[in-house]
């Protein structure tokens, strides 16, 4: 059969209706914002104030844990793990080259040493193995990325993780309600950080959460998103710190938003999850195309869905393909972040702070940082051959059926004219 005629050389476009669009805001949202003025404090902790206790004891009961934090950001949650970890001045701290600043932000902000550990080719994660390439004498922590909603292989990292005595803080900011062999990431490692930013499934314009089992880091973290003063309800107000932290409050307006939100967040998930495995199920049959990989008894919520082209196989580069996809209608976009965040200038100079090369260089660090090309090369490769398209709980099943239409009558033209 001859392929079809692509809509870059003038065809009919694939998708024929304009992708879903919704509210994710609504009268629920206004009426716990109304409660929340009503109360004549926006102080999260003032003792006449609800919205942030009960989004934060909520948030804590449907991930079934016990202890929880709320914080500002995303980047705020990572960072007051860390803090609550005892994270300093030439401690290691292993990650992900694919993900956002706030990854990073809070390990250098405690003078810590940013190590990049390589990732797999098709979940896009860190491995257990790859983890324990970078594993050194300085190794305190390693914050593991949970990325576009795909859950990391936990049982390895743990079990490396536990024999090197390294904690784990989970990055879920892109991972709401995503399963691990059954189990909810943000509750595996020693610490799960969430984030409410404005494009995350739920949001709350800004906003964290930090999720553990364990009290004494409760305290900790509690302290450190707040001045490091004591002001857990069980003991006066304490403002006698002992060590810095920062203010990460969250305010009442993020916590009555957020409180409406969590209604929503089933919903939303159980929609993202669907979408993106249907887009998986409809073209993981193409020769040349690389379906986004969850790991068999996995969940994921698909902040976003990317998969990778072989450009041998398909017949055209990466751009082209991508190039043709948005002529069809599809918001495909090349890749993700432009190159891997150890290729920044703050990290290829080491200058993360003015007049000085802290913490890269400083007395309390007997390694050397490294940050070269080339240092994880399936990651580098990824953002070379990776095709992005966005994933949204309003998008339909017309949606789903003109993506994967777009998608296989892009591939069927160069792929029968190689
Ligand atoms: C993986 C990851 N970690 C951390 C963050 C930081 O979250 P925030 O923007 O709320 O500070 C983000 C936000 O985009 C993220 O995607």
């Amino acid at each position: 059969m001859k392929p079809e005629k692509l809509a870059i050389h003038g065809g009919p476009k694939a998708k024929t209706v304009p992708y879903g669009t919704g509210m994710r805001f609504g009268k629920e949202e206004l009426a716990q914002l109304e409660e929340a003025l009503n109360q004549n404090t926006l102080f999260y902790w003032s003792g006449r104030s609800d919205k942030v206790v009960s989004f934060t004891k909520k948030f804590a009961e449907m991930y079934g844990m016990p202890y929880c934090v709320p914080t500002s950001s995303g980047t705020a949650s990572l960072h007051v793990a860390l803090g609550a970890l005892g994270i300093g001045p030439g401690d290691e701290v292993i990650t992900s080259p694919i993900t956002d600043a706030g990854t990073y932000i809070g390990i250098l902000f405690q003078q810590a040493i940013p190590v990049f550990a390589d990732l797999d080719p098709h979940t896009y994660n860190m491995t257990a193995e790859t983890i324990a390439a970078r594993i050194t004498p300085r190794t305190k922590a390693m914050i593991v990325v949970h990325l576009a909603g795909n859950p990391c292989d936990m049982d390895p990292i743990m079990e490396l993780a536990r024999k090197h005595n390294i904690k784990v803080i989970e990055d879920c900011a892109q991972s709401y309600n995503c399963y691990y062999k059954g189990r909810l990431v943000g509750t595996i490692g020693d610490i799960g950080c969430f984030s409410t930013n404005d494009f995350k499934h739920i949001s709350t314009g800004d906003g964290g959460m930090v999720l553990t089992g364990d009290e004494d880091l409760y305290r900790r973290a509690f302290g450190f998103a707040d001045k490091n003063y004591t002001r857990l309800r069980d003991k006066p107000l304490g403002r006698a710190a002992e060590l810095l932290a920062p203010n990460y409050r969250m305010t009442e307006l993020q916590g009555a938003v957020g409180l409406a939100q969590l209604d929503k967040l089933n919903d939303i998930t159980e929609k993202r999850n669907k979408w993106g495995d249907g887009l998986t199920a409809g073209i993981s049959d193409l020769p040349g195309i690389h379906p986004h990989l969850v790991e068999e008894g996995n969940k994921s919520s698909y902040w976003f869905y990317m998969f990778r082209v072989d450009p041998d196989e398909l017949g055209c580069s990466r751009d082209e393909f991508v190039e043709a996809l948005v002529a069809e209608g599809l918001p495909a976009s090349p890749g993700y972040i432009p190159q891997c965040v150890y290729r920044i200038p703050m990290f290829v100079n080491q200058t993360a702070y003015t007049k000085t090369n802290l913490p890269f260089v400083s007395e309390h660090y007997d390694g050397v940082a490294d940050y070269s090309e080339g240092l994880c090369p399936e990651a580098e490769q990824i953002l070379l051959d990776a095709i992005r398209l966005p994933v949204n709980e309003f998008f339909t099943e017309q949606d789903l059926e003109e993506t994967i239409a777009g998608i296989r009558k892009v591939w069927a033209w160069y792929h029968g004219n190689k």
